[in-house]
This record gives structure tokens, sequence and C-alpha cells, in this order.
């Protein structure tokens, strides 16, 4: 329930919750306290003077009741007793109570000589009547009647009215107080395990869960928090991971570069050292310092790359390519640095339709010859075939990169495209690397929006996949 509908039904309730309340009080009080009040009684005790004058003076002199100055003073005494006076000679009303509370009374007056049983005792339905008949000297027939309003309500109302307010008091503010604390607990319950979420946060702890209690404004609020704090939770996770991946990433660089430069040191103290008492040796250190100097160039290159595309500072320029005919251009460029190592390239025969990829050139070309290098350099047959082919399947381009190689073993091929994985650490001059040329393939190819895979099988040789969307299949 939303909060605006319970605080309109609790404003509804306040209005009748009371209402139906005070009726019950007044008519749970008028069933014990009216109902065993005997009207009769009490109408017959309250005025026993009043009414044994009028007896008198209707049985020894009731032309005295003609006058109007004894009927008035009589009428003065009952309506203490909120009784009233009425004289009635033959049908004609001679005297009638000025403040008579109903003129329904009249209707109910006894006809004369009608005796009722107790002590000449009338209730009626609006009137409660005593009456005393005489004869007046001139045989006219009186009736004198002392009258009283027959609604119990008036008299024990008037009793204890105080009572009536106390009661409304007591129920509007227990109305008023239970609705109150219904409702504002609902409201500041949710709020409370909020704000204590919210200062839990704040110190740092986002496993502290908030769960939503109810479907209202708050439960979305609390729902919406909880997004905002799994969220959180995630960037700061993700921020962990990439501080602990910077971390190793600079430990593995200083790793990496140390080897060169320790070999190159060693090379140079040689040569300082005078070891290289033959030119042909000094000519051998000169050219692994060379190749060591251009292993470390080729690193941070890498590694500049890897940090820029990391930024996102590397821009791409995307253009329409022609898949078939960039991978023509691809194997030409590499087909005579193959022939001088002994490994064929082959091209399988390109699909009749023409794919079309979204690409950039120069950064598709990298990760080609990223995949091709190590096509070369992890080969270790005297045959060495490497295959290049092209398809496309549900509007994906797949180029496929085969060798015939060493192949990878199956619990190091999960991380080949990780940064500085090697499946062989140990670094010698001819399949030395940093591990780093299949991450930086995946990266430009999930830049690309397309993905990498390998395939593998140990001393058989290896495939990989890249798979590019296709711009448009003609
Ligand atoms: N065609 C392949 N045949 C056998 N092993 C491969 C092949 N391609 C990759 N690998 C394995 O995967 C690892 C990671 O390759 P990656 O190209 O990322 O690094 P690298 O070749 O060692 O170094 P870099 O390419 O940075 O000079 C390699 O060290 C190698 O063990
Ligand atoms: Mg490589």
């Amino acid at each position: 329930m939303s909060i605006r509908l319970r605080l309109v039904l609790s404003y509804l309730a306040m209005l009748v919750v009371p209402f139906v309340l005070i009726i019950l009080t007044v008519m749970v009080i008028f069933h014990f306290v009216a109902k065993n009040d005997n009207p009769i009684k009490k109408f017959i005790e309250q005025d026993e003077s009043t009414y044994n004058d009028i007896k008198l003076m209707s049985l020894r002199e009731p032309e005295s009741l003609l006058k109007s100055s004894v009927a008035t003073e009589l009428d003065k005494r009952l309506s203490k007793f909120n009784k009233q006076l009425i004289i009635r000679i033959d049908d004609e009303l001679v005297y009638t109570s000025a403040q008579l509370s109903s003129s329904n009374m009249l209707t109910e007056l006894p006809a004369f000589g009608s005796s009722d049983d107790t002590d000449d005792i009338f209730r009626g339905k609006h009137a409660i009547i005593r009456h005393e008949d005489f004869i007046l000297p001139d045989k006219r027939e009186g009736s004198v009647f002392v009258v009283m309003d027959n609604n119990p309500f008036l008299d024990v109302g008037e009793q204890n009215y105080i009572w009536f307010a106390v009661v409304v008091l007591v129920i509007l503010a227990l109305t008023n107080g239970v609705l109150t604390f219904m409702v504002s607990r609902s409201i500041i319950r949710p709020l409370k395990a909020l704000q204590k979420a919210t200062e839990e946060i704040k110190d740092g702890n986002l496993d502290y869960e908030v769960k939503p209690r109810s479907k209202d404004e708050i439960g979305k609020l609390s729902v919406a928090f909880e997004e905002m704090r799994l969220r959180l939770k995630e960037t700061v996770e993700l921020q962990i991971q990439y501080e602990e991946s910077r971390k190793e990433l600079i430990s593995n660089i200083s790793h990496d570069l140390k080897t060169p430069v320790t070999a190159i040191k060693g090379y140079v103290e040689g040569i300082m050292d005078g070891v290289t008492n033959s030119p042909d040796k000094l000519d051998r250190y000169v050219k692994t310092i060379f190749t060591k100097a251009m292993d470390m160039d080729r690193m941070i290159d890498e590694l500049f790359l890897i940090s820029k595309l990391d930024l996102g500072k590397m821009p791409f320029h995307f253009e329409q390519v022609d898949m078939g005919a960039y991978l023509q251009d691809c194997a030409q460029e590499l087909y005579f640095d193959m022939e001088k190592r002994g490994i064929k390239l082959k091209l399988d025969a390109l699909p009749e339709e023409e794919i079309l990829i979204k690409a950039d050139r120069e950064k598709l070309k990298r990760v080609l010859i990223n995949i091709i290098e190590n096509a070369m350099k992890y080969m270790d047959k005297t045959d060495g075939k490497i295959s290049l082919s092209i398809h496309a399947k549900d509007s994906k381009a797949v180029i496929r990169v085969r060798d015939n190689g060493q192949g990878i073993a199956e619990d190091a091929l999960p991380h080949i495209f990780d940064r500085f994985y090697r499946a062989d650490p140990s670094r010698n001059s001819t399949t030395g690397g940093s591990g780093l040329g299949l991450s930086i393939a995946k990266q430009i190819v999930e830049e690309h929006g397309g993905q990498v895979w390998a395939e593998s099988e140990l001393s058989k040789g290896t495939t990989i996949y890249v798979e590019l969307p296709v711009w448009m299949k003609r």
C-alpha cells in the first residue's frame, strides 16, 4: 500500500473510528446506566413533597389549583426536577407549563378517571405522567398532571456530560495515538533501516544488504538503494581488480625489462673487461646486445600500445574493409619472410561473396601479425605450414589462422590471451617474448566488437579464430 493511500485511509479512520467508538460507548453506557435506572422510581422520589402538596390540594381544596399564582408556584418547584405542570378542567387545559418540553406530551395525557397501575403513573412514549383527578364544587372534572420527558438520554446525559466529554476526548486521543503510531511505524521503521544502511555504506561496508519491507514509496526507495549498493560494490571491486592488475603489470614490466638490461650489462662488462679477445666474439657480443635492445624496444612499444588502448587514447579509424582482398595483401607481405624461415603460408580459397567489415586496417593488421608471428615462433616442424582462411557465418566474418606447430597445452589454453602469460615461461632468444602479443590482439578485436579464441592440440598445431561483425554482405 502506498504511503499516500495509507495517509488517506488513516485520515478516514480518524473520522470514522472515534465516531463509531463514541456511539458504541454511549450505547453501552445507556445499556448499563439508563436501563438500570428506574425512571419511574426516580420520578416519584425526586419531588415527593411537591407532589404530596398537589395531592392534598386536589383532595381538599381543588379550586385553589385554578389560581394561577398557586399553579405557577408548583410549576416552579417542579421545574427544578425538569418536570412540568398541566392542569385540565373538563377537556380544557387551564394551565400548561411554559417550559413544556414537547407538545407531543399533551396527546398522551390520560383521560379523567383513568387510573394506572402504580401511583397513577403513566409512562407514555414521550412523557412520564403522574396525575390526580379531582372534582370541583361546580362538578367540573379536573386533573392535574406532573409530566416529565420520557427521554432517558436527556437525564443521563445531563448528569454525565463531563464523563461524556472525558470519554470523547479519551477516544479521540487513543484513536489518534494508535493511528499515528501505526502509520509512523510503517514509515519510520524502513526509513531507519535505510539510514542504518547509508551509515554502513558510508563506513565502507558494501555488503550491508537492504531488504525492501513493503511495496510503497519507501520500498521502491530501498530497491533503488540496493541497486545503488550493488553497482557501487561492483565499481569498487572493479577498481580493486584494476589496481591489482596495475600492480601486476608494473611488476611484470620491471621483471621483463630487467632481464634484457641485465644481459646487456653483462655483455658490456665482458667487452670492457676485455673478454672479447677475438673480433668474432666481439661481433657476437655486440649482436646479442643489439637483439636484447631490440627486444626491449619492442616490449616498450607493446606496453605503450597497451596503455593507450587501456586509457582509450588509441584512436580507431574504422572504414569498410573487403576482408578477402585485405587477407590477400597481408599474406603477400608476409610471404617472403615465411619462405626464408622455411614455413609455407597458404591462403585458402576465398568465398565467392565479398565479405565487408568495419575495421581499422592498421590495427587489424597488428592482430593478424601478432597471431601469425606466434604461429611462426612456436613452429617446431621442419615442414611448417600456416594456413589463412575467411568465411562468413551468421553476419559474422571469421578469420582462421591454423598452424601445425608445437600446440598449446590444455591447461595453458584458457590463459594465452592474458597479459604477460606465456605457456613456456623460459625466455630463450628464439621464442623470447613478453606474453603481450595475444592480449593486444584480443583488446583490438574487442574494440571492433568481435571476439578471438583458440583451439589447440599439443604437438599437432594451433588454430586461432578472429570473429568480427559483418558490415554489409552482398
Ligand atoms: N601458434 C601458437 N602455437 C603455440 N603456442 C602459442 C601459439 N600462439 C600463442 N602461443 C602461446 O601463447 C603464449 C602467449 O602468446 P603471446 O603472443 O601473447 O605472447 P608471446 O608470443 O609469448 O610474446 P609476444 O607476442 O608479446 O612477443 C605464448 O607464449 C605461447 O606459449
Ligand atoms: Mg606472440
